[in-house]
């Protein structure tokens, strides 16, 4: 008789989950943790502490910026960063004590330690083997970094350092234009640091729609971010204190150097799985390192499943939440399922930005017939009352059905504007539903309705 129904490696999003959701369907759950908090990276090293610190700098930007033509005068607040890290800090805690609770309320076993897979069935924890009919591997992902550059996690640093500096840099520069270097890249920027990134490709935000990823760069600049594209990093070198970065510019083959206080190497993430044992197991992983899975997330040996980011597809908290939910039903005899077309993401900067589904790219690409509705915040009263008029909302839809395909959102609280549109496009709504929705005035969710206006007759206010 096996000690537990399922055995979860890794408590992240996608572990906690998928563990809690295997209670909930009646399986006897345990889940494997080594760090010392439950939560994994979101929780203790990724989205959640930097959340704190992008409210925390968009206050003091606030402050800053717009406060007196609000009308509210005196000093802005100096930075306390020690107690800006204190609050950041305890964001994690309640957070990692909160899915401590939940465990316990499911009465979830946390096994606590370092997990190995000795043969399908068998989990090794220290020196006990804890036997499973299932086995789910949630153990995540690490950043990548380049070679030619040491990470010593203080000069040169991932989003693990850049979480934890001992003080603000006078200078950084951040290695990719991508989520991680922009949101980071804000946090400094708007604490006073010179922040300068260098990213590859000719634009931002790889994959995401280029009108919105010109747009989000014109902003970022404005905000006094210095971004040079279409530069190739090349090495840091940190042998005279100061970290200098060289990069070979694409167009021409010119070398550069910058010199920064810190540098922030934030060019990805790849699949975490070491000390599993997966080679003497003859788990499977594909080509790029990932381990390889069905429809049904089921590795290449039997019993064995694996979710999130160490499975192909994007690294994303929520998307691994949704393969730990429907792993657990698949693993509970139900029909686990997650819709991979209709997964949102959102950049948490100031203004956000959010997608959902096709982009203009990958319809051209595709060859489809599509018709564009737009509408700038400025046409927003509420977003005119909160200086957060430049921005837009863009809905695609199939120029024939009215379907809507996609939706690309900048703007004030674009993270969480994008979620009727996910919500519409799982029900298979055209724009014509949405814009015949009743949306409440004054809300930037307006924008949302106007756009999908201008798919059809036209919005009202522009
Ligand atoms: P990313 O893949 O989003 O961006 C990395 C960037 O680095 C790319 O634009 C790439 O072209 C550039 N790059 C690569 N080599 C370079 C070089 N030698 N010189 C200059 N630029 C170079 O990776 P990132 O930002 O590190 O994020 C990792 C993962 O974490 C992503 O999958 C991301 O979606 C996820 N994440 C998501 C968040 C969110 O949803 N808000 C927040 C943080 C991370």
């Amino acid at each position: 008789m096996a000690n537990y129904d399922v055995i979860i490696i890794g408590s992240g999003p996608g572990g906690y989950v998928c563990a809690i959701r295997c209670a909930q369907l009646g399986l006897k759950t345990a889940c494997v943790e080594g760090r010392d908090t439950l939560g994994g990276t979101c929780l203790n090293i990724g989205c959640i502490p930097s959340k704190a610190l992008l409210h925390a700098s968009h206050m003091l930007h606030e402050a800053e910026h717009n406060f007196a033509a609000m009308g509210l005068k005196g000093k802005a607040p100096s930075v306390d960063w020690s107690a800006m890290l204190a609050y950041k800090d305890d964001v994690i805690a309640q957070n990692t004590k909160g899915i401590e609770f939940l465990f316990k309320k499911n009465k979830i076993d946390w096994i606590k330690g370092w997990a190995t897979i000795p043969a399908a069935g068998q989990v090794k924890v220290g020196d006990e083997v804890h036997t499973a009919k299932n086995i789910v591997i949630a153990t995540g992902s690490v950043p990548s970094t380049l070679p030619g550059i040491t990470v010593d996690e203080k000069t040169v640093v991932t989003s693990t350092g850049a979480l934890a500096l001992p003080k603000i840099p006078k200078s950084m520069v951040v290695i990719g234009g991508g989520v991680i270097g922009l949101e980071l890249g804000s946090v400094y920027a708007r604490l006073g640091s010179a922040v300068t990134v260098v990213e590859f490709l000719d634009g931002l935000i790889p994959g995401a729609d280029a009108e919105i990823a010109r747009t989000f760069q014109r902003m970022l600049k404005k905000q006094g971010l210095e971004i040079i594209t279409g530069a190739a990093v090349q090495t840091v070198d940190t042998s005279k204190g100061k970290a200098k970065v060289t990069y070979k510019l694409r167009k021409d083959d010119s070398e550069a150097t910058l010199e920064a206080e810190t540098v922030l190497v934030a060019t990805g993430r790849k699949p975490y799985m070491t000390g599993l044992g997966l080679d003497t197991l003859g788990v499977k992983l594909t080509p790029r390192g990932q381990i390889e899975t069905d429809a049904h997330w089921r590795t290449s040996v039997p019993g064995i499943y694996a979710i999130g980011d160490a499975i192909p597809g994007p690294m994303l908290a929520h998307k691994a939440e949704d393969e730990g939910t429907a792993v657990a039903e698949v693993i509970a005899g139900q029909h686990g399922h997650v819709n991979y077309g209709i997964i949102p993401g959102v950049i948490y900067t100031w203004p956000e930005v959010a997608s959902v589904g096709e982009t203009e790219e990958t319809l051209k690409a595709a060859g489809r017939a599509y018709k564009v509705g737009k509408f700038s915040f400025m046409g927003n009263g509420r977003a005119k009352a909160v200086f957060a008029g430049d921005g837009f909302v863009k809905i695609l839809a199939d120029k024939d059905t009215d379907r809507i395909l996609g939706c690309h959102i900048i703007g004030p609280s674009a993270g969480d504007l994008i979620h009727e549109i996910c919500v519409a496009m799982e029900f298979g709504a055209a724009a014509e539903d949405v814009a015949r929705t009743c949306h409440a005035h004054p809300t930037f969710s307006e924008a949302v309705r106007e756009a999908a206006l201008a798919c059809g007759d036209g919005p009202i206010h522009a």
